[in-house]
């Protein structure tokens, strides 16, 4: 069975005080209204994973990161390493989302790389892909998003591959208010676990959770989770307020 996964992604948001709030609701909520093996994740800003993680404690949700480096030390200013988070015990980092690709130049051979990082650290990679408008419109998403998880994880063993889940992020469907119809999810996740199958084989393919990111919220959870190659959710405005991202995590049936 596929771990079902609903992941929050809080993005450059919160204070440290907000997300404090933030975060014990949250653990209220979860802790008193989702019932089943959903498992939920927060992805919070850096300096914010260890102070949330301590306050989590030893509840079932867990943290995770917005990114790590390529290199485990050194002189990078500014740059978190696999290595560190593995330190503080953090057990998911989001790697290639499409605001990295976008705004800070990430390609496949670099988030190849810090794939190899997190899965060395023993770091669970939520590997985002997905299509921007334009590609879309030309009708060569799947061709794209294919060269996406090729690039970047067809060089790991069906082991590694094991400890990845990938996030397909349309990127026109992120913070746009814009979500691709369940059909449209439903059709890309199988793509891509068609193509995993053709290298990996189906048996491993099966095992692979395949997060929806991209405008969820708790009107068209329910919808988009009941597709059967959909294994949860990669959420982002709607996992910055406490009510509305658990009434995402309740559409997981
Ligand atoms: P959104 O963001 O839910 O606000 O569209 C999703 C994401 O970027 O991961």
């Amino acid at each position: 069975m596929r771990q079902k996964i609903v992941a929050g992604n809080w993005k450059m948001n919160k204070t440290l005080e907000e997300a404090k709030i933030l975060a014990s609701e949250v653990m209220a909520m979860v802790a008193d209204e989702v019932k089943g093996n959903v498992k939920v994740v927060l992805c919070v800003p850096s300096p914010y994973l260890v102070p949330l993680k301590n306050q989590l404690g030893n509840s079932s949700i867990k943290i995770g990161a917005q990114n790590c480096s390529e290199h485990d030390w050194g002189a990078y200013t500014g740059e978190v390493s696999a290595l560190m988070l593995k330190s503080m015990e953090i057990p998911y980092v989001i790697l290639g989302h499409s605001e990295r690709r976008q705004y800070f130049g990430e390609n496949g051979k670099l988030l190849g790389a810090k794939v190899d990082k997190a899965l060395a650290a023993g770091i669970t990679p939520i590997f985002c892909c997905g299509e921007p408008l334009e590609i879309r419109e030309a009708g060569t998403h799947e061709q794209l998003v294919k060269q996406q998880v090729e690039e970047a994880l067809f060089h790991l063993s069906a082991e590694a591959l094991q400890k990845v889940v990938i996030a397909y992020e349309p990127v026109w469907a992120i913070g746009t208010g814009k979500t691709a119809t369940a059909q449209q999810a439903q059709e890309m996740h199988a793509v891509i676990r068609k193509q995993l199958a053709s290298k990996y084989g189906e048996a491993v393919a099966n095992e692979i959770s395949i997060l929806y990111g991209g405008s969820v919220n708790s009107k068209n959870a329910e919808e988009l989770f009941s597709c059967p190659d959909v294994d949860g959710g990669l959420v982002g405005g709607a996992s910055l307020k406490s009510r509305e991202f658990v009434d995402v995590i309740k559409g997981m049936k």
